[in-house]
């Protein structure tokens, strides 16, 4: 019997590749052509199933032109390149990898913040360009992280991961808002109280987003946002481009409304708002929180477990959508 034939969107590790040899009959993209929605379509022809990250948009545009598709493998936490309700209306399975990312994307989430508040990357840049000439009372004074207030939006895995590192290990006081308030034990494991959205921007001197894309969380931090957050807070963003409405973001940083942000991801990235290099108060990384050489691999792993179950045994380990496996 042939091989089931997949397409890899994006070049990964070769010995993830290699696996999947073994399975399928595959296609990659080792020389990591990104591209266009047609190029995808092109590449996707005739294949039954692809391995995608989180730049690779499936959409009902790209379903009905490649009809033999039957599962998308996204190796990354977040789908929202996914369109869930069309890809389940096509009997395609979606899966994601959940866990394995979750510790290193909160160490990050830390590390973001610490960069942030002390100011890391801005001394940096400016001992880089040889401006430092002497020892200053004032210089690069930031605020500080242990026995701060700590406020997390959104609080899944990774959120509880940073309220853990913040509440255990730097004394903070957490606070957290999500879409459903969790139960006391866990509350209890992150030392975290839920506060309403508006009183975490208001009494949170770090705030850091956490939570998924979607329609609703669109600009859920936009001017009006910014506003009720103190002067002297931070902003870090390690969840996905367009929660913050950037725009709003580089006028409060330029204005000092809030002290200084930590991005990690954009609206509209790998492009940048232009207005975000002008301003000197932000630290901005791209989209690497689940970059560790492990956390990826483990990624990568995942996403290949989740192609060779679905082909030999009809299910998934991580599946987003699991009913397309009970119609087939
Ligand atoms: C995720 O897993 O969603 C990350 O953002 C991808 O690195």
């Amino acid at each position: 019997m042939s091989k089931p034939k997949i397409f890899v969107a994006r070049a990964i590790f070769p010995e993830v590749i290699t696996r999947l040899e073994q399975h399928f009959d595959v296609q990659s993209s080792q020389r990591d052509e990104t591209g266009s929605k047609a190029l995808l379509i092109e590449k996707l022809q005739g294949k039954d199933g692809a391995f995608t990250t989180g730049g690779d948009r499936i959409d009902a545009e790209v379903l009905a032109a490649c009809p033999k598709l039957k599962i998308c493998a996204n190796m990354a936490v977040g789908y929202n390149n996914f369109d869930l309700a069309a890809m389940t209306a096509a009997g395609v399975l979606a899966t994601n990898t959940p866990d394995v990312l979750t510790e290193t994307t909160a160490d990050f989430g830390f590390a973001l913040l610490m960069a942030t508040a002390r100011r890391i990357a801005e001394s940096e840049r400016y001992l880089r360009a040889g401006k430092w000439t002497q020892w200053r009372y004032d210089m690069f004074s930031g605020s500080d992280v242990h026995g701060s207030t700590l406020g997390i939006l959104g609080m899944g895995r990774i959120g509880q991961g940073i309220a853990k590192r913040g509440a255990h290990g730097f004394g903070m006081k957490v606070i957290y808002h999500n879409r459903s308030r969790l139960d006391a034990a866990l509350e209890a494991d992150c030392k975290a109280g839920y506060v309403s959205k508006d009183e975490l921007l208001r009494t949170a001197d770090h705030v850091v987003l956490v939570l998924p894309y979607s329609p609703a969380s669109h600009h859920a931090i936009g001017a009006a946002e910014l506003a009720l957050m103190k002067p002297t807070a931070t902003l870090v963003n390690i969840a996905r481009g367009g929660i913050v409405d950037d725009a709003a973001l580089a006028l409060a940083l330029r204005d000092k409304r809030i002290a200084a942000a930590g991005l990690d991801v954009f609206e509209g990235e790998p492009r940048l708002h232009p207005d975000l290099l002008t301003v000197h108060n932000v630290v901005l990384t791209p989209h690497i929180a689940s970059a560790t050489v492990p956390t990826r691999l483990a990624m990568a792993h995942l996403a290949a477990d989740n192609l060779i179950q679905f082909f030999t045994q009809n299910k998934a380990l991580t599946p987003l959508n699991p009913e397309v496996l009970v119609k087939r």
